[in-house]
């Protein structure tokens, strides 16, 4: 076994919890998801040899795509593309130090174009989340947006900032800034939408994403990142077995067309309850819930504690296999929690595996679902000369 991969897992153990109540300790079974070709094992370069990049290079909207790897010293790389801003994917050591890739995604970059995308890895923008019926109001203008989920709009419209290309620059090899004008208009929202989303994998296997936009009209924003996380490793199965903490004690009930109903409910007493550490899938089959009928199981805002402007603990998330431990950390009010309950087997990841079925969660950052037409909600309103600022953080570290 490489030495260094031992040697930062013992860093990775020292590493403090962000919930210090979770004491959760893990079986010592050792993994049997092979995630990473054998040629690439010992090297942190590991994305770029799993990955082709020449699989992602092509010119979309007249604009050239690639893919773009940041990695440190530390055991982690992380490949992206700027084809919707895609993490396509992340590998971090697991706890015997294998390099184990936690995001799951396609190979290239026709396939993030294809039906089969679910925003796998994705910014999304303009306003990430469902807008009710595709209708809001701005100073006494209703604006209308195409309605591409049913009765509502989802993740930006037809054509979000997860299916546009953004301009790249790499300044080193951790970070990755990437830049995205939204015209007038785009998608029926007001306002030219100037965003910069950056990028950057610390020595510490964090992963920090920083969001900017600025607007020359009065707008709405509520940008995210839409990846799709098994760590155990892309291809490894089911995840609802991964224990899950959420820095959350209300959450946002929805209707059936997952429109939220406008009030916060307590977890307390729920299968929402996640404030102590809690596996995916022990409460899922509760067909009396009500809200995991609506969702199809967990696809619902958490309503943060302790949200304010500065990062505070979203998540935290073990794989059960892997030993692997996700931190979240936000500036947002709210996550949602999402657990792949629309992965139905069609497409083939990287590795091969298939999109089956609650393989995958996510962790979607955001302002609350559908704000614009919930006064009560936190508002995403931008004026122009204000600037919407965001942060968050994965961070990746180790459980024996
Ligand atoms: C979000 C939504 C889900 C689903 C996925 C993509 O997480 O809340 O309902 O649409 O995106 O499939």
């Amino acid at each position: 076994m490489n030495n260094r991969y031992v040697q930062n897992g013992l860093i990775a153990i020292a590493a403090i919890s962000l919930f210090a109540c979770n004491n959760a300790s893990q079986q010592t079974a050792s993994p049997d998801s092979t995630n990473l070709p054998q040629a690439a094992t010992e090297s942190v370069t590991a994305c770029v040899s799993y990955l082709n990049k020449k699989s992602f290079e092509d010119t979309i909207d007249g604009k050239a795509t690639s893919l773009y790897v940041l990695k440190n010293n530390n055991g982690a790389c992380v490949a992206i593309t700027n084809y919707g801003g895609r993490i396509v994917s992340i590998v971090v050591p697991d706890k015997n130090g294998k390099p184990t890739d936690v995001a799951v995604g396609f190979k290239t970059v026709k396939e993030y174009q294809g039906p089969g995308d679910a925003y796998f890895g994705a910014l999304v923008g303009r306003v990430g989340n469902r807008i009710a019926k595709g209708k809001f109001t701005l100073d006494g203008k209703e604006y209308t947006l195409a309605t591409n989920n049913g009765p509502n709009s989802l993740h930006g419209g037809k054509k979000g900032f997860s299916a546009v290309v953004w301009d790249a620059t790499q300044p080193n090899d951790s970070t990755l800034s990437l830049t995205y004008v939204s015209k007038d208009g785009e998608e029926g929202y007001p306002g030219t939408l100037t965003s910069n989303v950056t990028y950057t994998l610390g020595a510490d296997n964090a992963i920090r994403i920083n969001y900017k936009a600025t607007t020359d009209k009065k707008t709405v924003v509520n940008l995210t990142n839409h990846t799709y996380f098994n760590l155990n490793g892309e291809g490894s199965g089911t995840i609802l077995n991964h224990l899950v903490q959420i820095g959350a004690d209300k959450y946002t009930p929805v209707d059936a067309t997952l429109i939220p109903t406008g009030k916060l409910d307590p977890v307390t007493g729920t299968p929402f309850d996640f404030t102590k550490p809690t596996a995916i899938g022990s409460r899922i089959d509760t067909a009396k819930n009500i809200q995991l009928k609506n969702g199809g199981g967990y696809d619902h805002n958490f309503v943060l504690r302790n949200a304010g402007p500065a990062l505070h603990p979203a998540a935290e998330v073990t794989g059960d296999q892997s030993g692997i431990v996700m931190n979240v950390l936000t500036t947002e009010p709210g996550m949602q929690f999402y657990i792949g309950n629309f992965m139905s087997g069609k497409n083939s990841f990287k590795s091969g595996a298939k999109d089956d079925y609650r393989t995958a969660f996510c962790m979607e950052t955001q302002h609350f679902p559908d704000a614009p037409n919930q006064k009560n909600f936190p508002s995403i309103v931008l004026e122009p000369g204000k600037e919407y600022t965001s942060t968050t953080i994965y961070k990746f570290a180790v459980k024996k």
